[in-house]
């Protein structure tokens, strides 16, 4: 039989047709395939993923037996016995799919080529559309479906993943992230092993803290990184989700991921659609950190919002004076931040609440509104004290929660999410509960807050959003009692056409999405936040561990990392304060300290390292991560490095992790130079003895393949060296 190829090359001229007897369609990026056998009238089957391939190596693939042929979007109901995509509940109670490909279209967007594989059911009229997204911009193939329906009832979603993906048996081992509050991020290593393995959230509200709905398959053993094929996926949502790795007696694992589906049965009106989230696919030969450097640049380019753009070094209240607000206080550490070199100055938690001042975490929250006892000239004098040190402002706020002890609490107990006839649960203080964002009128109410205090003060240049509290008291007064079971899925539908219409009216306010810390570090919510908070932790030799986990698949632009006190809050920990410069500058600096309480010294030292950062920000923001030693290895140092793409300048760092006498420590092997570029090596922060390599010249290849050995002595020492092309 002939076989008709679609390709990224060949097909850019037929946008928007209908390619009939189409058997094959090979969607590529610039160094990634995926190869689809999607005939008309039978199933659409993944048959290779990985490197890029030409239409001749699509077809060896599939002639010689080499091909996966694993039906791309699994259904329950006839003849699936392992694990369905898709379950649905027909209007007539039947709970079969039978599924044909009736269409297939291809479509050029601005930075991607979309296809469109059409299913419908042989008897129901039900239909599924698989989306495939390739990125002109990065090496990333986004998938997910969208299911409609025309039968004369609603039709009940009982499980529905955004995709999936057959992996070769082998060595497989996969990589991903857990931890908790303050323990964010933590890398996961293990390999893939027979039966099943279940990654997933059902906090409600926020989905990062625990685990991540991020994944890696290292395909040649235990994985390294920077080296061995790896695919990484990313799951783009901010709700409950579910990944699942199924390992049957065949030589494929099976990998599904989609919205949790556990108490989220979905009832779709007919002609309603369900899109479901895009599920992101990359693939990279370079090890852990190639698929890495992939997420980031797609994150960059399509995924973060304003991903290219600089972001500012900030000084936020939280730690330096908690809910301690006054005018005073604002305005000497917005001095002292502007005298660092810092440029922006960020009021947290505590400066709202009318008749009831929010004076710790036990009320307040909803009433938006001034606290003038601590504020008498608001939030309009703050910006004009910021604008006369010149800073910039920004603010924080909780829209999506209330306290029990508030004035919105008491003016709309029914936009609270609860049971009218249950005691409730409250959270954080005692008090905390989550408004219903499935409600429209919440939805309007949450604009507002954002909304008018723009409208006060358009100056305010950034918003730190927090989320503090899980979705407890399950129930929704909003949705109708056949339809509670959409409150998981329906409350971030609800957030996200807010964040749309926040983003549409404010396009250059910079948002940080902050969930107690880490717990919305994810693809669903970044499209309208230019960051996140990656932990409350601000312990600088934890945080070495988080932020290696959460570079995994987030960009350091996107990643808050702030200098902090010593000994710091969370581990009681005391480190020097070079230690905790080195660190926060591999992210996107900011401080959290109350700068009163630094020495002049120390304030010199910030200074110092300000102005520094301000050197190497292009390329920490914007560079290419390669990772070099990592922590978990235990080898007593980690290491990373940043590099511009036009491979330049970089940015290296050490960091001694432990402390023993006699202790050897590792080469540094660069990684990610030219090699045959020549380097001049100048040391950052440098606090007593600069190393001896400081302002030597040295070749990529030699900096890469023999690598530089450092001094470090000292419990706690840490080196970062800039590296600029003398070339
Ligand atoms: C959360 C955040 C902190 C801080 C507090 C304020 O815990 O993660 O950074 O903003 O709330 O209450």
């Amino acid at each position: 039989m002939k076989r008709f190829y679609l390709s990224l090359f060949m097909c850019l001229g037929l946008s928007g047709s209908l390619m009939a007897q189409t058997n094959e369609v090979l969607i590529s990026t610039e160094n990634t395939s995926l190869l689809l056998d999607a005939p008309m009238g039978g199933v659409p089957k993944i048959m290779y993923y990985g490197a890029r391939i030409n239409e001749n190596e699509a077809k060896q693939i599939e002639e010689n037996g080499l091909s996966y042929g694993k039906e791309a979007y699994p259904v329950f109901g006839i003849n699936c016995v392992t694990e369905p995509a898709l379950m649905v509940s027909h209007a007539d109670g039947n709970m079969s799919l039978d599924m044909e490909i009736t269409g297939i279209k291809e479509e050029k967007t601005n930075d991607a080529t979309l296809y469109t594989i059409t299913l419908k059911d042989k008897v129901y009229p039900f239909t599924v559309d698989l989306v495939y997204k390739a990125y002109d911009n990065s090496d990333v193939i986004e998938l997910w479906s969208e299911i409609a329906h025309q039968e004369k009832k609603s039709v009940t979603l009982k499980q529905y993943a955004s995709g999936y993906m057959p992996i070769r048996r082998g060595d497989v081992w996969m990589s991903h992230l857990h931890g908790d509050w303050a323990a964010e991020g933590e890398v996961t290593t293990e390999p893939v092993t027979p039966g099943m393995k279940i990654i997933k959230n059902k906090d409600g509200a926020r989905n990062s803290h625990t685990d991540h709905a991020e994944i890696m398959f290292s395909l040649d053993g235990r994985p390294q990184e920077n080296s061995g094929q790896v695919i990484g996926a990313a799951l783009c949502w901010n709700g409950n989700y579910k990944l699942r790795v199924d390992t049957d007696n065949n030589r494929y694992h099976h990998f599904f991921a989609g919205i949790n589906e556990e108490a989220s049965d979905y009832k779709l009106e007919p002609k309603e659609i369900f899109v479901t989230p895009e599920l992101a696919f990359t693939y990279s030969p370079e090890g852990l950190s190639g698929v890495s450097r992939n997420f980031h640049k797609w994150a960059r380019n399509s995924k973060l919002y304003a991903g290219t753009k600089q972001r500012d070094i900030l000084l936020n209240s939280w730690e330096g004076v908690y809910f301690d607000i006054n005018e005073a206080g604002m305005d000497q550490m917005m001095e002292d931040i502007a005298s660092m070199g810092g440029e922006l100055f960020v009021m947290d938690d505590g400066w709202f609440g009318d008749k009831y001042p929010r004076k710790n975490d036990s009320s307040s929250l909803g009433d938006w509104m001034v606290d003038t006892e601590k504020l008498p000239n608001g939030v309009p004098g703050l910006v004009k004290t910021a604008q006369k040190h010149g800073i910039k402002f920004g603010i924080w706020i909780e829209p999506e929660m209330t306290n029990t002890v508030s004035e919105l609490y008491e003016k709309y107990p029914d936009w609270i999410i609860s049971q009218s006839n249950r005691p409730l649960a409250p959270g954080r203080g005692g008090t905390q509960l989550v408004l219903d964002v499935s409600n429209p009128k919440v939805q309007d109410f949450i604009f507002k807050v954002v909304d008018d205090l723009m409208t006060e003060n358009p100056e305010i240049d950034y918003i730190k959003w927090d989320a503090n509290m899980y979705i407890a008291n399950y129930g929704s007064h909003y949705l109708t009692a056949d339809k509670q079971s959409h409150l998981y899925v329906d409350y971030h539908k609800g957030l996200m056409d807010v964040m749309k219409r926040i983003r549409l009216k404010y396009p250059d306010l910079v948002i940080q999405a902050c969930a107690s810390g880490g717990g919305r570090a994810n693809y669903g919510i970044l499209p309208y936040f230019d960051e996140f908070w990656v932990s409350d932790n601000t312990d600088a030799l934890q945080r070495v561990y988080m932020q290696w986990g959460t570079s995994y698949f987030f960009p350091a632009v996107a990643m808050g990392s702030h200098v902090s006190a010593t000994k710091n809050h969370q581990t009681g920990r005391i480190m020097p304060l070079k230690f905790r410069f080195d660190v926060a500058m591999s992210g996107r600096l900011g401080m959290e300290i109350q700068p009163k309480d630094m020495t002049a010294d120390e304030k010199e030292f910030a200074r110092k390292a300000i102005a520094s950062y301000k050197n190497i920000r292009p390329v920490v923001q914007q560079g290419d991560l390669y990772r070099l030693i990592s922590p978990y290895d235990k080898k007593g140092v980690a290491s990373l490095m940043y590099v511009s793409p036009d491979k330049d300048q970089a940015v290296f760092y050490a960091y001694k992790m432990e402390h023993f006498v006699n202790q050897v420590i590792p080469r540094f092997r660069m990684a990610g130079l030219n090699p045959d570029k020549q380097y001049r090596l100048t040391e950052l922060n440098v606090e007593g003895e600069p190393i001896d390599l400081n302002g030597k010249v040295i070749s990529g290849a030699v900096l890469m393949n023999e690598g530089i050995e450092l001094p470090l002595r000292t419990e706690y020492a840490s080196r970062v060296i800039e590296l600029n092309s003398i070339d």
